[in-house]
């Protein structure tokens, strides 16, 4: 595609793409894929970015705090392939004049999918059940251990509603679980759906049962899931995030395992993923995943032909649909 009255831009791709995606890509701009899918540092995405105008890049890349400040200043673009940009500083984007998208919408039901099944994977067992059936320790199972705890009509409280927190919400009414949520301010009626709304976190998280991390991480949700919150859960409950690993405090979560006042936890995210806290897998009570929320092809696919609509629309001097930093 040509920009007005210009070449076809050059676009830089980090990490491999749906087969559908790529094709698109390279149909549209001049385009470096990295088909091996080699991770790259961030010097080598430096490096090529000058010879691009715009990344394609993921949440996946590891780009560090001074990654938007040294780009080349042939850079005009960052179209990230997540709906999550804590891996991006908008204003050091904005003081350089590069616009930032990202992919919302396309993810939301992948995601809260993936809250469900570490809801029911963490509270019914799946994976010490898993272990035992591979361990061929089936008949260690009683009548009375081991056991799970129940999901259906259970409270659930959510941090974070937007579109993810709300599609979660969908999904565990279905389970006949009361739904409560802890967000800056409340969401309009017609999406809490009953769902009762708490100002402040700490008034929530004594009246649930499973705490669902839902929300952006930014510097004010950083860190809120502390030990002085999970004490005010009661004895027993249960954690999962599928949001981001930094919204946790791995020291609190891991404490509060290990000591019994929660049943269990389900985690999608880590703070420093992939180098997870290595506690985490000594612990029986957790169950753990590799942040896939918004990993089947249809979603991945989706998100890229996101990042590829923005791209072209930001080529052709419009305002790109998912525009994070101020235009
Ligand atoms: C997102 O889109 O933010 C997902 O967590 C993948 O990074």
């Amino acid at each position: 595609m040509a920009a007005a009255g210009t070449e076809t831009p050059r676009v830089l791709v980090t990490r491999k793409m749906m087969p559908d995606v790529e094709r698109r890509i390279a149909a549209t701009f001049r385009v470096t894929l990295n088909p091996d899918d080699r991770p790259m540092t961030r010097d080598e995405i430096l490096r090529l970015a000058a010879a691009h105008d715009g990344l394609l890049l993921t949440s996946f890349d590891k780009l560090g705090p001074e990654f938007i400040p040294s780009l080349p200043p042939s850079i005009r673009i960052i179209a990230t392939h997540s709906v999550g940009y804590d891996h991006l500083s908008i204003p050091q984007a904005e003081a350089k004049g590069i616009a930032v998208t990202n992919t919302p919408g396309v993810l939301t039901d992948a995601t809260a999918d993936i809250a469900l099944l570490l809801m029911l994977g963490a509270a019914r067992g799946a994976s010490w059940g898993d272990r035992m059936v591979r361990e061929d320790r089936w008949g260690e199972t009683t009548l009375v251990s081991p056991m799970g705890l129940d999901v259906s009509g259970q409270r659930l409280g959510i941090l974070g509603m937007g579109r993810i927190g709300q599609a979660v919400a969908r999904r565990a009414r279905a389970f006949g679980m009361a739904i409560h949520y802890h967000a800056r301010r409340p969401v309009a009626a017609e999406d809490a759906r009953g769902a009762a709304y708490h100002a402040r976190f700490a008034d929530m998280l004594p009246n649930i049962d499973f705490l669902s991390v839902n929300c952006a991480s930014t510097p004010e949700t950083r860190g809120m899931v502390n030990a002085e919150a999970l004490a005010l859960l009661p004895k027993g409950a249960i954690v999962v995030n599928t949001a981001r690993g930094d919204i946790v405090e791995d020291d609190a979560l891991i404490a509060a395992l290990a000591s019994g006042h929660l049943a269990a936890a389900g985690l999608d995210v880590f703070k420093g993923e992939p180098r997870i806290d290595p506690r985490y897998r000594g612990l029986d009570n957790v169950f753990l995943l590799p942040h896939i929320g918004s990993a089947t092809p249809r979603t991945r696919s989706a998100m890229g032909h996101k990042c590829i609509d923005n791209l072209e629309q930001f080529f052709r001097g419009e305002r790109p649909a998912d525009l994070i930093t101020r235009a």
